[in-house]
């Protein structure tokens, strides 16, 4: 049987949900909040990646948080950025003493021990690793473990923040998620890294079930064939469906469940207003992959200023232009399906 449901967020107070309390919740209420720490299934597990660094992960990491804890949501923050946290930082809050580190190098038992209050009633945090060295690329037992514990943080929802790069520790956390969100910003840099970012996705994600679908020694055939440019995605699935069609259909039906969704950050162009879209189409031309559009974030300077006097006011208020913009996204985000109580 379940354990009964605890928030591992201290839920949120009076009808504002999102309001800020005391600065660093104190040690009084980090105590509190380590009492409340249950099991239980984490019912939406969000990702935020994007392949490049400094587009806004991290931001839209924190104020996604935040609106759904608006919502009436209970919501864990958790920096996954395994070599660079700084979630902390953008909630104008001090490095939390314990971190990722302590759960990764095994110095506590469970990952809902170190989910701290944050000065946004209602919200937790799970601060990054500190010791980069060490944890920035985790054994495979590590992550599995971390990743097990991960659905289980007693939650409404979890979003992770992930750190840049298309490297598999990353891309793993991505593909955990129920909602993986990719975000670009109008860079031809940031498009190249996110269709790279996809494309490392959709290999890891037919590399974990090569074995079940049984298709590995046709995958390897096809992913190598001697001396030619590498197949695209789409192209893969067709050279599987050629050799045995059954399997092809079975790697099509599985790639067809596997849907990013698309933030595009940044927008100060009428003409970036296309990227979205665009990315959406050249997904499924080139990849197969059915990537959904979320909608758009314009470049606002208050934000950008927030963030470099790290005083998150303007960007945790609601109702301002880029409050309303995240709304809009966030909405649509929820909408989608979680796996929800189905998770065990
Ligand atoms: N919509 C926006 N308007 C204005 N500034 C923004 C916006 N989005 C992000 N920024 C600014 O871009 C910078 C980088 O943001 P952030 O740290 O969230 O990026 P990141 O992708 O998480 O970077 P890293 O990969 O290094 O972790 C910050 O200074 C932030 O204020
Ligand atoms: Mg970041």
């Amino acid at each position: 049987m379940r354990e009964p449901e605890r928030p591992a967020a201290p839920p949120p107070t009076g009808s504002e949900g999102a309001a800020r309390s005391s600065p660093g919740g104190g040690e009084e209420s980090e105590g509190a909040a380590r009492r409340q720490a249950a099991t239980g299934p984490t019912r939406r597990i969000v990702a935020i990646g994007g392949g490049k660094g400094g587009i806004g992960k991290s931001l839209i990491a924190v104020t996604l948080a935040i609106e759904m804890v608006r919502r009436g949501m209970r919501v864990v923050l958790v920096d996954c950025d395994l070599g660079g946290a700084n979630l902390h930082s953008l909630l104008g809050m001090e490095y939390p003493k314990e971190t990722l580190s302590d759960f990764v190098l095994r110095r506590v038992g469970s990952l809902a021990e170190l989910v701290v209050p944050t000065p946004v009633a209602g919200l937790g945090l799970i601060s990054g690793a500190r010791n980069a060295i060490q944890v920035a690329n985790p054994m495979y037992q590590q992550k599995m473990r971390l990743m097990r514990a991960l659905k289980h943080l007693a939650a409404d929802a979890a979003v992770l923040d992930l750190g840049a790069g298309t490297h598999f520790n990353v891309v793993d956390f991505f593909l955990l998620a129920d909602n993986g969100v990719l975000v670009v910003v109008p860079e031809p840099t940031s498009v190249e890294n996110a269709y790279r970012f996809l494309k490392a996705a959709f290999l890891r994600r037919v590399k974990a079930m090569d074995a079940s679908l049984g298709i590995r020694e046709i995958l390897q055939e096809v992913v190598r064939p001697g001396g030619q440019r590498p197949l695209v995605p789409a192209e893969m699935v067709l050279a599987v469906a050629e050799r045995d069609p059954a399997a092809g259909a079975a790697l099509e039906r599985e790639m067809a469940a596997f849907r990013p969704l698309l933030i595009v950050n940044q927008v100060r162009e009428a003409a970036d207003l296309t990227l979205g879209d665009g990315m959406c189409d050249a997904a499924r031309r080139l990849f197969g992959v059915g990537l959904m559009y979320l909608g758009h974030l314009r470049h606002h300077e208050q934000v950008w200023r927030a963030v470099r006097a790290r005083e998150p006011g303007y960007y945790e208020r609601p109702g301002t232009p880029f409050a309303l913009e995240l709304s809009a996204v966030a909405g649509r985000l929820i909408e989608l399906p979680a796996l929800g109580a189905s998770r065990s």
